[in-house]
């Protein structure tokens, strides 16, 4: 039996017909059981979804990976599109006021702009959203497992001190702590699906292995945050995946053209882009 994984939001496309968006929303199968990690920004993940011939409504469970919006913008025609209650299973600081400081990706002036949870949580269970709030590792099913909080265990990996929360006396950095990923065990070791790995990729794979007792990882996709990184920080990430025993790497959304150059450049044969319409089995 394998895993397979089904990419219907990324910043590209694989193909003609499909709809690029900046976001990320992977669907996850195996042995019957489908779970979709994220939404993406807009309406990508369902025109994409459509377009490849996969039925949302056979997904059995939600896992948000964070609270920003290019991972849960897709939530509302997502859940429109299913039109049922489904269980949605996130960390409870998803509903942080989350900001980022910088400039806007199309210019202007600098300042804090909102990169939260666009819609109303009210909104979202109307529409049929069940939301399980955890910070620790949820098991979906027997195979599937979410990692909850990832502890912070690298010298090289660190959340971007940009990201801030907004509270009652100001802005603040954000931990990120609802930062988390989907494991899925199979015969072959571990798949670990990124979201954006905002506490590190090879911090998540480590907490994947401790969950699970399983040590061999077949596969990492996903984003693995590295568009902002410098030579010295992608060089050391592409060593620990290595040591690691990454077999396969697919990156996809914030990983960056300079990251995936080399990861590409490390992983030969085993590293692909993981963009919309990407359809893998492992
Ligand atoms: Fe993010
Ligand atoms: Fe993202």
């Amino acid at each position: 039996m394998k895993v397979r994984l089904t990419t219907l939001c990324d910043n590209t496309v694989g193909a003609s017909g499909l709809t690029g968006e900046w976001g990320l929303s992977i669907l996850a199968e195996f042995r019957g059981e489908k779970v979709l990690l994220d939404a993406g920004f807009g309406d990508a993940v369902v025109k994409n979804a459509d377009l490849i011939g996969v039925d949302l409504g056979g997904v059995d469970q939600i896992v948000l990976s964070h609270g920003h919006l290019d991972h849960t913008g897709g939530l509302t025609p997502l859940l429109q599109r299913m039109g049922r209650k489904i269980a949605v299973y996130a960390h409870p600081d998803v509903w942080d006021q989350k900001y980022s400081a910088s400039l806007q990706p199309w210019g202007g002036e600098k300042g804090y702009h909102f990169i939260g949870i666009q819609q109303r949580r009210e909104t979202l269970e109307s529409l049929g959203a069940d939301f399980r709030y955890d910070r620790a590792p949820v098991w979906l099913n027997d195979h599937m497992v979410t990692t909850g909080e990832v502890p912070m265990v690298t010298p090289f990996e660190f959340v971007e001190d940009n990201l801030c929360v907004k509270t009652e006396t100001g802005y603040i950095t954000d931990p990120l702590l609802d930062d988390q990923a989907l494991v899925i065990k199979s015969e072959r070791g571990l798949v670990v699906v990124l979201g954006c790995a905002h506490r590190g990729a090879v911090n998540t794979i480590l907490h994947a292995k401790t969950i699970t007792g399983v040590d061999r990882v077949h596969a990492v996709v996903g984003g693995t945050h590295l568009l902002r990184a410098d030579d010295d920080q992608i060089n050391q990430t592409a060593a620990a995946l290595r040591e690691l025993g990454v077999e396969k790497l697919g990156v996809s959304h914030c990983t960056g053209l300079p990251a995936a150059a080399m990861l590409a450049r490390e992983f030969g044969p085993d590293f692909f882009f993981n963009t919309a319409g990407t359809v893998i089995e492992f």
